[in-house]
């Protein structure tokens, strides 16, 4: 029988903040196939996420096939904006949500990992952040477009830089970006469009690159709308999915649990050809080029394109 068996492996997934988002959905497809677990949550609300974890709040959401619940070895807190303890600013560094822990830039969590654990072999990026999101890109500051850069586009890039060095070869990574990076998707502002425009870009160059120094695999995922914490605080997301829901080739709701297996896939020894790649897990919302609920489209013609 042809499964994915991950025992044995350790996967670092970076971005779970509460069992809503594809961070999570990927974790537990990845608990599911063995693979052991390490969270990095964002610092500000790792107290949260823990206390609820620890309270049961996610106790239905970890349960796995055989009735077991998903574990984690070990909750890193990770601000992915910063790489070093030098570039976090005076401010956040005495914030008390954040001066309770140390070594939250990328660069020290992964040398915690190394120490805690040794190697990885698995890297997730599920995490985005553009402070000016609700804005149109016409309306963006230069300084809310580079931060939505920043957080969403070259955390990857550092991430890979700074865990690929403790990455087992043969390992693999994957980033989740999102379709308004090559088409446009009014309501989804403030340069986040273009961070994921650069987040697949840099997919195919850190494939080639870390293929050829580590011999890791690099892909993203594109998702489609799913209303989690991130997506709410977005705004449209209600309106996002029911878009999805009227218009995409396969009519039915987009559950994080696909976006998760397909991760899962991706991640494994079944993906060993594949990097470089952008997979689509939308209900094949990418392909249409036509809004079939549009009211330009008479009922009739509306029939006709689906016959
Ligand atoms: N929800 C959707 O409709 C959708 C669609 C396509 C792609 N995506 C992408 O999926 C990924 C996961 O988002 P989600 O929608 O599952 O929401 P989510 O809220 O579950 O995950 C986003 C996480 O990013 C964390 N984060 C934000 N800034 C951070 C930083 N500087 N350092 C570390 N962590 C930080 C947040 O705390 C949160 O836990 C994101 O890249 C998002 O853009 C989401």
């Amino acid at each position: 029988m042809l499964n994915i068996d991950l025992k044995g492996k350790r996967a670092f997934i970076a971005g779970i903040g509460d069992d809503q988002g594809y961070g999570w959905a990927i974790a537990k497809a990845l608990a599911e196939a063995g693979a052991e677990i390490i969270i990095g949550t964002w610092a500000p609300i790792v107290k949260i996420f823990t206390t609820s974890w620890d309270a049961g709040k996610f106790d239905e959401s970890r349960k796995l096939s055989d009735g077991s619940l998903m574990q984690y070895a070990k909750v890193y807190p990770i601000d992915a904006s910063f790489d070093t303890p030098d570039d976090v600013p005076e401010e956040i560094k005495e914030n008390k949500r954040y001066k309770q822990y140390e070594g939250y830039t990328v660069s020290e969590v992964a040398k915690s990992i190394e120490k805690d654990f040794g190697t990885i072999d698995i890297l997730v990026h599920s995490l985005a952040n553009g402070p000016e999101v609700k804005k149109p890109l016409l309306e963006t500051s230069r300084h809310g477009y580079l931060a939505a850069l920043s957080s969403s586009a070259y955390s990857f890039v550092s991430l890979i830089q700074h865990m690929g060095p403790i990455m087992s070869e043969g390992g693999s990574a994957i980033n989740l970006t999102y379709l308004a990076s090559e088409r446009a998707v009014p309501g989804y502002g403030g340069g986040m469009s273009s961070a994921k425009a650069a987040l697949e870009s840099d997919t195919r160059t850190l494939a080639w690159e870390v293929g050829r120094k580590w011999g890791i695999r690099v892909n993203a995922i594109s998702a489609g709308a799913l209303g989690s914490r991130a997506a709410r605080a977005i705004g449209f997301i209600g309106a996002m999915i029911e878009y999805g829901y009227n218009n995409a080739p396969l009519q039915k709701e987009l559950k994080a649990d696909e976006v998760g297996r397909s991760a899962a896939f991706l991640l494994s020894p079944l993906a060993t050809a594949i990097t470089g790649s952008t997979l689509y897990v939308d209900n094949g919302m990418h392909a249409m080029g036509v809004a079939m609920d549009s009211p330009a489209l008479s009922p009739q013609e509306a029939e006709l394109q689906t016959t």
